[in-house]
Order: C-alpha cells, then sequence, then structure tokens
C-alpha cells in the first residue's frame, strides 16, 4: 500500500516542525504549508530535516485566504496524492488587555486560528468523504479551555476551534472520518519564549510539572490521533498541559 499523505500547516514553526518530524518517522508522506514572510528560514530548516533523515514537500500559502487553501489542495494533491491526515496547527499569538487590543490583532488571530480551520478542512473533508477515510487533528490550547489574562482573541479563536471539532466529528463519523483537537498547555516554542521573561517565570511556577511541555510531546499526541487505530476517538479534546488545566 502506498504511504498515507499527512498535510501541517503552519510547518516551519515550533510545534509544527515536530509534527512534521513525528508524521514523517510514522510513515507518511508529509506536507506542510509556511506563509511567505518564512521563506528566510526555509534553507536552514530543510537542511536540518535533511540530516534526521525526514522530507516533506513545503508549499507556501496565506491559510487566512479561502480562495488561496483551494489553490493549496489541489497542488498538495497534484504532488503528493489525496490527503489522507490534516493538521491544523497554523497559529499565532497577539497578546493584550482588552483596552489595549487593536482590531487588526483579534482579526489577524481569529483569522489565523480559526478561520484557517475551516479554509483548509473545507478544501479537504469532500476528497476525505469519497474516499471514506479521514484524519482531523486541530491544535487548539489550554487556553481556548480556560481563558487567559491577555489572550481574549487567542482563547476565542482556539475555543472555537473545539465547537468546530466537536460539530465536524458528527457530521463525518460514518464516513470513517475522525476530527480531534489537541490542547498544548506552555510549550517550549520560540512563541512562548517570547513572553517577557517575569510573566514566563511566574507562569512556569503554576504548571504542576514543574516545567513546559517539549514540542515533540504535542507531536507524539498528533501521531496517536492520526493512527489508523485511533478510529474510535472521535470528537474529542487531548490536553497535554503538564495537569495545570485539568477538567472532565
Ligand atoms: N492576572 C491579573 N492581573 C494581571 C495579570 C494576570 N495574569 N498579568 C498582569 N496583570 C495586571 C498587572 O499587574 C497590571 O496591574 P496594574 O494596572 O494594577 O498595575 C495590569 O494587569 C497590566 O495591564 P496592561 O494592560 O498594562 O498589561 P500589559 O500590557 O503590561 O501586559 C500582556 C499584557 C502582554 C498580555 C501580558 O500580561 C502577557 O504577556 N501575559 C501573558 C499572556 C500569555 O500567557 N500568553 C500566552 C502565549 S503562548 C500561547 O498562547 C501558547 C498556548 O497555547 C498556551
Amino acid at each position: 500500500m502506498s504511504k498515507r499523505v499527512a498535510l501541517v500547516t503552519g510547518a516551519v514553526g515550533g510545534i509544527g516542525t515536530a509534527i512534521v518530524t513525528e508524521l514523517a518517522k510514522a510513515g507518511f508522506k508529509v506536507a506542510g504549508t509556511y506563509i511567505a514572510m518564512e521563506a528566510k528560514i526555509l534553507p536552514d530548516w530543510k537542511a536540518a530535516r535533511e540530516k534526521e533523515g525526514v522530507s516533506c514537500e513545503l508549499f507556501e500559502v496565506d491559510v487566512t485566504d479561502f480562495d488561496a487553501c483551494i489553490k493549496l489542495i489541489a497542488d498538495v494533491e497534484a504532488k503528493c496524492g489525496p490527503v489522507d491526515v490534516l493538521v491544523n496547527n497554523a497559529g499565532i499569538t497577539r497578546d493584550a488587555t482588552m483596552k489595549k487590543m487593536k482590531k487588526d490583532n483579534w482579526d489577524m488571530v481569529i483569522n489565523t486560528n480559526l478561520n484557517s480551520v475551516f479554509n483548509v478542512t473545507r478544501n479537504v473533508v469532500e476528497g476525505m468523504l469519497d474516499r471514506s477515510y479521514g484524519r482531523i487533528v486541530n491544535i487548539s490550547s489550554m487556553n481556548g479551555q480556560k481563558g487567559q489574562f491577555g489572550q481574549a482573541n487567542y482563547s476565542a479563536a482556539k475555543s472555537g476551534i473545539h465547537g468546530f471539532t466537536m460539530s465536524l466529528a458528527q457530521e463525518v463519523a460514518r464516513k470513517g472520518i475522525t476530527v480531534n483537537s489537541v490542547s498544548p498547555g506552555y510549550t517550549a516554542t520560540p512563541m512562548v519564549r517570547a513572553i517577557d521573561e517575569k510573566i514566563l517565570k511566574s507562569i512556569i511556577a503554576q504548571i504542576p510539572a514543574g516545567r513546559m511541555a517539549e514540542p515533540e510531546e504535542i507531536a507524539w499526541t498528533v501521531r496517536f490521533l492520526a493512527d489508523e487505530r485511533s478510529g474510535f476517538i472521535n470528537g474529542a479534546n487531548v490536553p497535554v498541559n503538564g495537569a495545570q488545566y485539568t477538567c472532565f
């Protein structure tokens, strides 16, 4: 049987890179997306993956643009084959308290973290339905479960992913497709390291595990949900947060 194809959005970021690596090692043919402003890091990124024996076909796209996502999926399928696994991982932060939050920072975060999930999934799901197989994994966040000071935009988008996940799972479950979310807590990536040092220190002090997650720990969870054998886990959220936020 030919390799299953996995598409990861935001592939060259902290968690994205770990997901690409994990899925490639699990035997998937991996495609990934990046945005134009990341082009400058691509040579180093590709060299590092090559050194690890990981291959990933990269596509430049702005996932906030629906029409660009139509073209993305056509390009990925032409080059790699039909998408069996979709990991909606692209995301940004623009943290600010409400009184300081610019309209732009609200729009950018909702467009990148939530509308992108619709834009990409909408163009993948029909093929999955036709083929009666698919795994969709949406990267949400612990802060989409509990909220976070200074993150009304980010938490709203990540909460929205939970609603999207639960609803779509019910629509497609009969067709062999699963839709789940993963909610990382604070993870050692450049995005989190950008938080003011004093604030980050106080956040880490609140994590029962006493440390942040490693990107590989998030990637492992994605691999588990992307596996064929995870077919009855559907409409679920998997928290990966070192016991910082526990709820059932
Ligand atoms: N709870 C309550 N009050 C707080 C607070 C908190 N957590 N943090 C700050 N404050 C208070 C300050 O003490 C200060 O009080 P006074 O006005 O009485 O002095 C006031 O709030 C400061 O308000 P400002 O609007 O001036 O805030 P700021 O501009 O200085 O900072 C912020 C706002 C940039 C959002 C900053 O608080 C921050 O960076 N917070 C961390 C946000 C965060 O956790 N981001 C996660 C990014 S990683 C990620 O998102 C990945 C993931 O999925 C987990």
